[in-house]
């Protein structure tokens, strides 16, 4: 059967973009988008196109060409539902905060929220794909739900994970390295890749069985995590012997073996899906009592947060054992850049150690909002919403955010700041000026030769 109508719930970071590029390559599919979130629904429909709610290179333009054409926006579930004949479930799938597997297994009740929905609206039969990333073997709890559902409608379950990186996802959903399929029905399985097939090349669609499908994207999560962990461990060494870390990366990355990609030292990864997949990793595998699979995954975040907390505990100390009255800018505070993400960026954890030691922070980043980030703060709930406001003035023209300041701690790596005129900005900052690049951005001799104390990872 040749799929007419979609249906995606979720119009998240990927329901939309995912969505956007599908309805581009396929202008004889229909493809409503649906949300529980009318306010996002409202932004994905907002005819200005620079509020739309994500930020992505490229996606306003493709959004412009479809949005009302094949592509749209609604808070109608149910219609949407019921007049697809393939589903697209693309809802968050966060750590859970509550009761078992608190702080590491996948909350699925907005999965399973919509396996219920599905079951109830559906008359006619459906295949129902598996968008979010997902525990191995969460397509069986699906089709327990679905097939209980007292009709006679058939349902086919695949599971479709997406690879795209934020920042770059319409390049990486354009050109994806592959599209995985993992199903049980070549008529299901045949249905969707017919659609990837318009524009992605056959032999980079790979089908599998579902349960390999559900946990290779855990899996690839994973291994791209442990390496920045990796290359993150021998950061702390190269601080303490010369060694460089950019040069031993570099070597070692021109091993075909080994690779280039995902070997850039930071002040710790951040994003939706590295922490939460790997915790949930973790947990699968202890549900398994797998404790030596389960300890080994873990150590990747152990590795993660202890190069967060080092970042900080290392401009604390450089700056005489105190931070307390002392002005620190953060320079970006999305989770990387080319994106208005915020979620788990190590910004927010760095933000908060030098609260704690009642530094005054002044933030810049080119996307995130205000709101947003004392949002973050007050999500940790260190302290009252008060004490954050009072903490951290966010601004909206960098060179406010350097005035007077102490130090300057870069935590995403925006274009933008490698172009400022950093003698102008060291004239304006207390002496010493201390520059502490959790990005490694700027280039270390220009920094050192302007007269700035200048730190960076691994060098
Ligand atoms: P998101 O939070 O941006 O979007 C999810 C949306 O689903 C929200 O707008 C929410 O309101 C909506 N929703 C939740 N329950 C609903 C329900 N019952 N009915 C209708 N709408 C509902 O999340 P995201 O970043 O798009 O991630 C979605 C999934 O994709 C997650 O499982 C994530 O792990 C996975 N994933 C994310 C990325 C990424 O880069 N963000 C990449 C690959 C995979
Ligand atoms: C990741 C995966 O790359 C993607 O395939 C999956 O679908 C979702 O999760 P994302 O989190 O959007 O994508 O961005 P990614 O580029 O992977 O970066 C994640 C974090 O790692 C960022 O904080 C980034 O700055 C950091 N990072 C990345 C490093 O510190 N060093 C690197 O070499 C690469």
């Amino acid at each position: 059967m040749s799929i007419k109508n979609i249906c995606c719930i979720g119009a998240g970071y990927v329901g939309g973009p995912t969505m956007a590029v599908i309805a581009k390559n396929n202008p004889h599919i229909n493809i409503t988008i649906v949300d529980i979130n009318a306010d996002r629904i409202a932004a994905w429909n907002d005819s200005d196109l620079s509020k739309l709610p994500i930020f992505e290179p490229g996606l306003s333009e493709i959004v412009k060409a479809t949005r009302n054409k094949n592509l749209f926006f609604s808070t109608d579930i149910n219609t949407a539902i019921d007049k697809s004949e393939m589903i697209f479930i693309s809802v968050n799938t966060p750590t859970k905060t509550y009761g078992k597997g608190k702080g590491m297994a996948a909350d699925l009740k907005y999965i399973e929220l919509c396996a219920r929905n599905i079951a109830e609206i559906a008359k006619t039969d459906k295949i129902v794909v598996e968008k979010s990333t997902l525990p191995v073997r969460t397509a069986e709890a699906i089709k327990s739900i679905l097939d209980n559902s007292g009709s006679d409608v058939k349902f086919d379950i695949l599971s479709n994970p997406e690879f795209l990186a934020e920042g770059t996802a319409i390049e990486d959903l354009l050109n994806p390295d592959r599209v995985l399929i993992g199903g049980e029905s070549d008529y299901a399985i045949e249905s969707l890749a017919s659609i990837y097939a318009s524009w992605v090349p056959e032999d980079k669609i790979l089908r599998t069985n579902v349960w390999s499908s559900e946990l290779s994207k855990l899996t690839a999560n994973a291994f791209l995590a442990q390496r920045i962990s990796s290359i993150n461990s021998i950061s702390e060494i190269c601080e303490h012997t010369e060694a460089n870390v950019n040069e031993v990366a570099k070597a070692i990355g021109m091993d075909s073996r080994i690779g280039s990609k995902f070997l850039k030292a930071s002040v710790g990864f951040g994003g939706s899906c590295f922490q939460k997949d790997i915790l949930n990793l973790v947990y699968i595998a202890k549900s398994y009592n797998l404790n030596e699979v389960a300890d080994y995954w873990e150590q990747v975040i152990i590795m993660n947060d202890h190069q967060k907390r080092r970042f900080s505990d290392r401009l604390i100390k450089t700056l005489y054992n105190t931070v307390s009255g002392k002005k620190i800018s953060m320079l970006g505070w999305s989770f990387k850049k080319d994106t208005n993400d915020t979620r788990e960026s190590a910004a927010i954890y760095v933000a908060d150690h030098l609260l704690s030691e009642q530094a005054k922070i002044s933030v810049y980043d080119p996307k995130v909002s205000s709101r947003k980030i004392q949002t973050d703060l007050n999500y940790l709930g260190t302290r009252t919403e008060e004490e954050n406001k009072e903490g951290v003035e966010c601004v909206d023209s960098p060179y406010d955010a350097l005035v007077d300041a102490h130090a300057i701690a870069i935590m995403t790596e925006w274009d933008e700041f490698k172009t400022y005129d950093w003698e102008t900005i060291y004239t304006k900052m207390k002496k010493p000026a201390f520059i502490f690049d959790g990005r490694n951005l700027l280039d270390k001799s220009e920094m050192i030769k302007i007269g700035f104390e200048y730190y960076s990872i691994g060098q």
